[in-house]
């Protein structure tokens, strides 16, 4: 297959600390892109100028030199974007390692696919690798709680919760009310009555849950998620960094942060942009087998377990993608991704 010497690809443009379009010259794999708030907080706090940006993607291998990855395969995965000059998904040829792609099965879109990654591993990270519980799932019982269930990763939360069997309490927008519910929470709440919540929470399940994942993280939401605890506490998975003030609320709570970068395997550098501080995480072969092995399950929890891609809007191509950050940005974007679609 013959491909072109240049494309087109997004990069980080520090003069307007936005993001413009360049050609840049191919690295050699490609085709739907979607948004995640990571993308933009890159942009706001991480890349260097020339970074190129993008994480989840899908599309149709054109170079491979993996026999288990051939050239017309569909494939699904993510890349470290807006961190290095030769990895972002916002471009028209995409270039990774070829044990973290997923296939794609040939009933799903891939617009559909394309959403699936970075989110669902997310929770594989929480879940399943620091909570200890086995994949197969065994079946857990009792109550979890999932704190913003309408995000991307909270309608995977709310799946993979389900298939370890689970009865799952969470919280979103009232409009977002039966989006959660068709992926199967049990019980949903407004997160915008705090105290509410808490006394909800604790009604539902009789007494307050012993594990939790709060899949937006901020200081408020972990608060509320801490105080959702039965009196034995238990174990709440954050994803943005921990909150001091809501961990000293419930000191018998252990509350655990991820970041699914890790799962790369390879020493990674989280400073952020001028701060001149550098945040050095280990390189990680055991994250890099989790990473592998978690994509292989894939196909199957789609197949075979009925897993759902979350609801989306297909927007325009690499043009638009500035336009979408800026919406993600805002906090505009509810209960669904944004996809763009790049290429033939
Ligand atoms: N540590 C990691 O490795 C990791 C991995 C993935 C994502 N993340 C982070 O996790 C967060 C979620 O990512 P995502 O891709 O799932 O996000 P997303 O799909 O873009 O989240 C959008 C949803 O968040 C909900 N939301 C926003 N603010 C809220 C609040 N204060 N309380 C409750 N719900 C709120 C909204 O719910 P309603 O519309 O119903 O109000 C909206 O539907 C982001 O901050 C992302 O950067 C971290």
């Amino acid at each position: 297959m013959t491909y072109p010497s240049t494309h087109k690809a997004i990069v980080v443009n520090d003069a307007e600390n936005g993001v413009v379009v360049k050609t840049l010259p191919v690295p050699k794999l490609n085709d739907s892109e979607v948004l995640n708030p990571t993308d933009w907080k890159h942009v706001e706090y991480f890349s260097a100028a020339g970074d190129r940006l993008g994480c989840d993607f899908a599309g149709v291998v054109e170079a491979s030199t993996d026999p288990d990855v051939k050239v017309g395969d569909r494939v699904a995965g993510w890349v470290h974007g807006g961190k290095y000059k030769d990895k972002g998904a916002f471009a028209e040829y995409v270039t990774t390692d070829s044990k973290h792609v997923w296939h794609v099965p040939d009933a799903l879109p891939l617009d559909q696919a394309a959403t699936i990654t970075a989110p669902i591993l997310t929770v594989f990270q929480t879940l399943i690798q620091t909570q200890g519980k086995p994949w197969p799932p065994a079946n857990e019982g009792g109550w979890i709680f999932i704190y913003g269930g309408s995000s991307a990763v909270g309608l995977f939360a709310i799946q993979i919760a389900k298939l370890q069997g689970y009865k799952v309490v969470t919280v979103a927008s009232p409009h977002n009310f039966d989006l959660v519910k068709s992926y199967g929470a049990d019980e949903v709440f407004d997160y915008r009555d705090p105290k509410a919540v808490v006394d909800n929470v604790l009604s539902v399940t009789s007494g307050g849950v012993s594990i939790a994942l709060d899949t937006i993280s901020l200081a408020d939401t972990q608060a509320i998620t801490a105080q959702t605890f039965g009196k034995s506490g238990g174990t709440l998975n954050v994803i943005l960094g921990i909150s001091p003030e809501a961990a000293a609320l419930r000191p018998d709570v252990k509350f655990v942060y991820t970041l699914l970068y890790t799962w790369f395997g390879k020493e990674l550098d989280y400073r952020g942009r001028g701060t001149g501080k550098a945040v050095i995480l280990p390189a990680s072969k055991t994250d890099y087998d989790w990473h592998v092995e978690s994509l292989r399950r894939l196909p199957d929890l789609v197949s075979k377990h009925g897993v759902r891609a979350p609801p989306l809007q297909m927007r325009g191509g690499l043009e638009d993608i500035a336009a979408g950050l800026e919406e993600m940005r805002a906090g505009k974007v509810s209960g669904q991704r944004l996809v763009y679609k790049i290429g033939a």
